[in-house]
């Protein structure tokens, strides 16, 4: 089932200027980007995205470390998208996150762990909506996409 999922290259790759190797293990995978933007992001995005976590000691954190620079935040299309990020970005806990991860390879840190991914398909609809209009994502062909999925 080709799914829609929702993924954010956090401040720390930003800052570290890792933008363009986390892009290139999507894009490697077979990942279509169908939406794409820099964006400093607002405190009533970041208290929208991360509401689950509301009541986390960790949570004012969170909010301050994802407001203390730009994010990328990328629409992504593939079969079974949702799992499959998932897995190449590996762990929440970078720490604990497989070599060969987007994690894994580029982060020792929980909290300052290079990328977001959605979990599910509905958080996914959820989460993209909090950063993209319908208009804004994009519809084309890969042209290797017979090859990679
Ligand atoms: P993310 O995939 O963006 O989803 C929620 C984020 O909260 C998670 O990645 C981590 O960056 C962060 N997080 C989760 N658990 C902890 C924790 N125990 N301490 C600090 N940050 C955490």
């Amino acid at each position: 089932m080709i799914e829609r999922t929702f993924v954010m290259i956090k401040p720390d790759s930003v800052v570290r200027g890792l933008i363009g190797r986390v892009l290139q293990r999507l894009e490697a995978k077979g990942l279509k980007i169908v939406g794409m933007r820099m964006i400093r992001m607002s405190q009533e995005q970041a208290g929208k995205l991360y509401a689950v976590h509301n009541e986390k000691p960790f949570f004012g954190d969170l909010v301050g470390f994802i407001r203390s620079a730009p994010v990328v935040v990328l629409a992504i299309e593939g079969e079974s998208a949702v799992a499959v990020v998932r897995r190449v970005i590996g762990a929440t806990d970078s720490k604990e996150a497989q070599p060969g991860t987007i994690r894994g390879d580029f982060s020792c840190s929980k909290s300052m762990n290079v990328i977001h991914a959605s979990d599910s398909t509905e958080n996914a609809a959820k989460e993209l909506s909090i950063f993209f209009a319908p208009s804004d994502l994009v519809e084309y062909s890969r042209l290797d996409a017979k090859w990679v999925s």
